[in-house]
Parts: structure tokens; C-alpha cells; sequence
């Protein structure tokens, strides 16, 4: 069974209720969004395997731990989870990026996938699916979806996102229940819209200036 974190710390609580804010500037929503995915990322990665390697420090010979194994592969769902991507390459420099654009339907909410590049090798790499929000948990399910179908174990995928609802956590444990799943919070519900209350509003809209977007 994969993990499922809701991440508690004061610093996080305070950003978020930044975001949440509607009068919160674009560049403000920005800037938070990523401060706040640089804090995820320590909890995201807490428990990743290392391996010893030999060196020399200035004083004489050592064998210390460094991260084990290819370097992670970062995958944003377009648009959003582009916002989230800065935070995680800050910790993560070598990490290789792979996108996935998934749109919903404004009436049913089912998503859409619209484009996936990825790297060749993304099999043999943990991924890191990035989207700060979980409303129904369609978008995030078809993502998990999509790098399955390119031969990514279902335990070699987290999903770090901002903003969960408590109905597409569920979704999404009960199709893919070996993906570890963190979230900064779990909000109180989904409206019958497909928006989560008390949220912050279309992710998407706010991190790219956009009112309504096709
Ligand atoms: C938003 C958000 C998630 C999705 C969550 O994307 O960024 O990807 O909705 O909803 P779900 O859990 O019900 O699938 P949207 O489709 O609005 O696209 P955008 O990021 O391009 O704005
Ligand atoms: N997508 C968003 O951007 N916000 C929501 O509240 C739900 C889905």
C-alpha cells in the first residue's frame, strides 16, 4: 500500500492561506506556489534510498551516502503543475523533466490528456508527478495512467499536489493504491462544479494570468 502524507507545518498553513486568497496578485500566487513546493519537496523525498560512494574530503578518506540510483524524473501536469516544477528542479538540479497535458471538462470533469513527452527511460526512473490540485482525482489518475502504460511501477511514482479534495484522494487510492500520494492540505470537499472548497480557484487561471482559458 502506498502512502498517503498530508503534510503539516506552520509554515505551509500560512502560504497556503496566501494562496487561497482572492486578492492575491499572479506574481504573489507564483512566488508562493513555488516557496510552497520547495517545502514539499523535503517531505516528498524524505525517505528516497541512498548508496555509499568513496571521497576525500579536505582532512583525509570517507565512504558517505548520496542518492541512489538514475536521476528522478519530473512530471508536470500541463498547465498547473508547471508552477510546481521550479520548486522541485531548486532540490532536485539533475532531475530529468517529462510533461503530460491533461485538460477537464469544464462538464463532465473528466480530463483529457492532450500531449505526453517523456524521457526514453522513464521506466527505470522514480517520477514525480507534480499538480497542485486533486479535485476528482481524474486528471491525476490518467497521469499515473499514462506512465504505467510507458512502464513505470506503480511504486515508483509519488504525486505531489497542493490541494486535495477528500473524494479524489479516495479515487485515486482506490485505482493506483501502491502510489504514494503527499498533499500540503485536504480540503473539506468538492463542489458539485468540480471545484474545491474552501480551494483556491482555477490553479491553472491564477498561475498563468488567465481568466477562463479553452
Ligand atoms: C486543473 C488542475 C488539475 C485538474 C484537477 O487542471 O490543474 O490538473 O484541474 O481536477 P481533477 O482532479 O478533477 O481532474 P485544468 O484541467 O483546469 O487545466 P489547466 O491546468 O490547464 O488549467
Ligand atoms: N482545478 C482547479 O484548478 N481548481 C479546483 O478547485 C479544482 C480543479
Amino acid at each position: 500500500m502506498g502512502k498517503y502524507v498530508v503534510l503539516q507545518q506552520p509554515l505551509l498553513t500560512h502560504k497556503l492561506t496566501i494562496i487561497r486568497d482572492k486578492k492575491t496578485d499572479n506574481a504573489t500566487f507564483r512566488r508562493v506556489v513555488d516557496e510552497i513546493t520547495e517545502l514539499m519537496v523535503y517531505e516528498v523525498t524524505r525517505d528516497l534510498p541512498l548508496e555509499d560512494v568513496a571521497l576525500e574530503t579536505p582532512i583525509g578518506k570517507t565512504v558517505q551516502p548520496k542518492l541512489a540510483g538514475k536521476e528522478p524524473v519530473i512530471v508536470p501536469v500541463l498547465r498547473a503543475g508547471l508552477g510546481m516544477l521550479n520548486g522541485f528542479l531548486h532540490m532536485l538540479p539533475n532531475a530529468e523533466v517529462g510533461y503530460i497535458g491533461m485538460s477537464r471538462n469544464e462538464e463532465t470533469l473528466e480530463a483529457h490528456e492532450y500531449f505526453v513527452r517523456v524521457p526514453q527511460d522513464i521506466a527505470e526512473r522514480k517520477c514525480f508527478i507534480v499538480d497542485p490540485m486533486l479535485a476528482t482525482g481524474g486528471s491525476i489518475i490518467d497521469a499515473i495512467g499514462a506512465l504505467i502504460k510507458r512502464g513505470v511501477p506503480e511504486n515508483a511514482i509519488r504525486v505531489a499536489s497542493i490541494v486535495a479534495a477528500p473524494d479524489g484522494v479516495k479515487a485515486v487510492q482506490a485505482k493506483y493504491p501502491d502510489v504514494d500520494l503527499y498533499v500540503a492540505v485536504e480540503d473539506e470537499k468538492l463542489m458539485p462544479n468540480g471545484y474545491i472548497y474552501p480551494g483556491l480557484g482555477d490553479a491553472g487561471d491564477r498561475l498563468n494570468g488567465t481568466v477562463k482559458s479553452d
